[in-house]
């Protein structure tokens, strides 16, 4: 019995330490919230030319303007050698699913509270698996400060809807 006990136990440590050990990511995220349809970026950009220059885009992405970023643009933080990938300031290519490593560049402590849980949102176990927001789910990279939600209106009080049976009106008439 008492061996089949210490049998579970390395077991479950096994199990434990497999899991911490051979963890595929350190940094599970989900998909990124990109417009459906938009990804891969070279379905179009395979045959486009570069263009580098500060512009109003008049032909796609109208709706992408560089506001409250700084003096930022498109090649910045997009790879001009592969659409489909970002681009650190060392050149580095890096997927949309590793963004956070892009805002981290000029942003580092608040990544270093991202990576702690403290900024942003985690879901999961302390120990276990664990689930990260990106950046992006929260701050639109093209105009990144938070925009806050519209408050619900406040609850009505029990005491008020208790106290003051409402009539309805329908059982009136019926009596
Ligand atoms: C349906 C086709 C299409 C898709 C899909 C598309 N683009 Fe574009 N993109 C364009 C066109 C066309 C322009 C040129 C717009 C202009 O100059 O007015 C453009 C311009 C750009 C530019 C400006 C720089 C340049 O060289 O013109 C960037 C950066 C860019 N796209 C990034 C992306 C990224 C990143 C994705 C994927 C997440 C993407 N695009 C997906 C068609 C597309
Ligand atoms: C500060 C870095 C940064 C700059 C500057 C920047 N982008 Fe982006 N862009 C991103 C990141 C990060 C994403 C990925 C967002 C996501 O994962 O949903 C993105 C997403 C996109 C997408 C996909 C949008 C969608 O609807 O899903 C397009 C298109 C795009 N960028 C074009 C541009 C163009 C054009 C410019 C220049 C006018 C530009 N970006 C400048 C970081 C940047
Ligand atoms: C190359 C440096 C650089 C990169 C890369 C960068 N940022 Fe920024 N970010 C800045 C600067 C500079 C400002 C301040 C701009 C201003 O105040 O006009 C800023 C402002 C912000 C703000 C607003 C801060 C506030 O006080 O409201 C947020 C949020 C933000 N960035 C998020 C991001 C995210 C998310 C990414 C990655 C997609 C990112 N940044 C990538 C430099 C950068
Ligand atoms: C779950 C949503 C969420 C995620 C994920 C998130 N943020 Fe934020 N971020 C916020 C909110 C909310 C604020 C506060 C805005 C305010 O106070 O006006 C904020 C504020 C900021 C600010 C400005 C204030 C400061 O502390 O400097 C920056 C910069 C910023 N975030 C960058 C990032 C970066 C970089 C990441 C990823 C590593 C990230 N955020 C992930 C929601 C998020």
């Amino acid at each position: 019995m008492l061996q089949k006990t210490k049998l579970v136990f390395f077991i479950l440590l096994f199990i434990l330490f497999y899991k911490n050990t051979f963890a595929t990511k350190e940094y599970p995220v989900p998909y990124p919230p990109l417009t459906p349809g938009i990804f891969p970026c070279m379905n179009c950009h395979e045959g486009l030319e570069k263009n580098k220059k500060k512009r109003t885009l008049k032909e796609m992405h109208q709706d992408i303007k560089i506001e409250n970023h700084g003096d930022r643009w498109c090649y910045d933080c997009h790879d001009e050698r592969n659409m489909d990938r970002l681009k650190l300031a060392n050149g580095e290519q890096i997927k949309f699913e590793d963004s956070f490593l892009l805002c981290g560049q000029c942003h580092g402590n608040v990544l270093n509270d991202w990576k702690k849980g403290i900024h942003g949102k985690r879901t999961g176990s302390w120990n276990g698996v664990k689930q990260y927001l990106l950046c992006v789910h929260c701050h639109n990279p093209h105009n990144p400060p938070f925009k806050p939600l519209k408050p619900e209106p406040a609850p009505i009080k029990p005491g008020a809807t208790l106290l003051k049976p409402k009539i309805d009106n329908n059982e009136k008439k019926s009596h």
